[in-house]
């Protein structure tokens, strides 16, 4: 057990925190979480005074309510006077809202960003924050590890990879779907979507270079909330006269059914990280997180 070191738990990262607990001797602490009927979160745990504490907490749907539990563990950290503190966040909500894309709108990424840097501590962690533009809200004292390299280990263990071309939904995470085809030594194209900014919806109706006729398809993004990215991509793969799409990402949030239409789509595998756990989480990211944490 290594001294005086405690993992906190929140209530969205149960597995990866019990994980990083078993696998390296870290003391685990599972705070109770009480919900009231009007939506309130109470949370009770006990003392942390001295304790170099890790809070691990995915802000993943009910988003609202877990960043507000994650503050208030921070806060109790805080209070207690843990003798450090550094937060995980494996999936980090609202980094899509990192410019002001319509005139007015909010850049919310930012005000998280302030809500987390006011408590000082000692060190951030995420993993495949949606851009460059949200990091930069956060300070020199943010670590975002990629979890590219262990999907692509993932796939290079589990599935054949002959005539297989990679392909990013959208020019925005091209290098990301690079970075993977590098280690897979396998070409890369991607698709051009558009987004209405007012309504929200997406059209992906062209690709940008390859003959895909035939080709076994690695679709590669940061992650699938509503499934209509990859749903649409899927489409125009299969127009292009595809023979089977596999479908990779880091957080898959899997709302209002968007695994059962993925498939429908034609995708006959979905394979993401447990930065939120749900069938499709082949890869756990407790070895990378620990890198992060460790002597630090
Ligand atoms: C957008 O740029 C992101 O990289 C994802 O492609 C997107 O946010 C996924 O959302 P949805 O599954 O709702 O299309």
């Amino acid at each position: 057990m290594l001294k005086n070191r405690v993992i906190i738990t929140g209530p969205a990262s149960e597995e990866l925190g019990t994980n990083l607990s078993r696998k390296y001797g870290m003391q685990l602490m599972k705070p109770e979480i009480k919900i009231f009927s009007d939506g309130e979160s109470k949370i009770t745990m006990e003392s942390v005074k001295n304790k170099n504490c890790t809070i691990i907490q995915s802000l993943c749907p009910p988003i609202d309510r877990h960043i507000i539990q994650l503050l208030m563990m921070i806060h109790k950290c805080k209070l207690d006077r843990a003798s450090k503190i550094t937060v995980i966040i494996p999936y980090m909500a609202y980094a899509r809202q990192d410019k002001e894309f319509v005139k007015g709108e909010v850049i919310t990424i930012a005000l998280l960003a302030k809500l987390i840097k006011y408590f000082n501590i000692f060190k951030l962690i995420t993993v495949d924050i949606h851009s460059k533009e949200s990091l930069s809200y956060f300070g020199s004292n943010i670590i975002n590890v990629s979890a590219i390299p262990l999907l692509a280990r993932y796939v290079l263990d589990n599935i054949d990879t002959d005539n297989v071309i990679v392909v990013s939904p959208d020019y925005g995470g091209f290098s990301r779907a690079q970075k993977f085809a590098k280690i897979l030594k396998k070409d890369v194209i991607y698709l051009n979507k558009n987004r209405n900014r007012q309504t929200g919806d997406i059209k992906i109706e062209t690709k940008h270079g390859g003959d895909l006729k035939g080709k076994k398809i690695i679709i590669v993004d940061d992650m699938i909330s509503t499934g209509n990215s990859i749903i649409k991509s899927c489409e125009l793969l299969k127009k292009n006269g595809v023979a089977n799409i596999f479908v990779v990402c880091t957080h898959a949030l899997l709302l209002n059914e968007a695994l059962i239409k993925i498939k429908q789509s034609g995708a006959y595998e979905i394979i993401s990280t447990n930065s939120v756990p749900n069938v499709c989480s082949k890869v756990d990211l407790s070895d990378i997180l620990y890198s992060s944490i460790k002597d630090k």
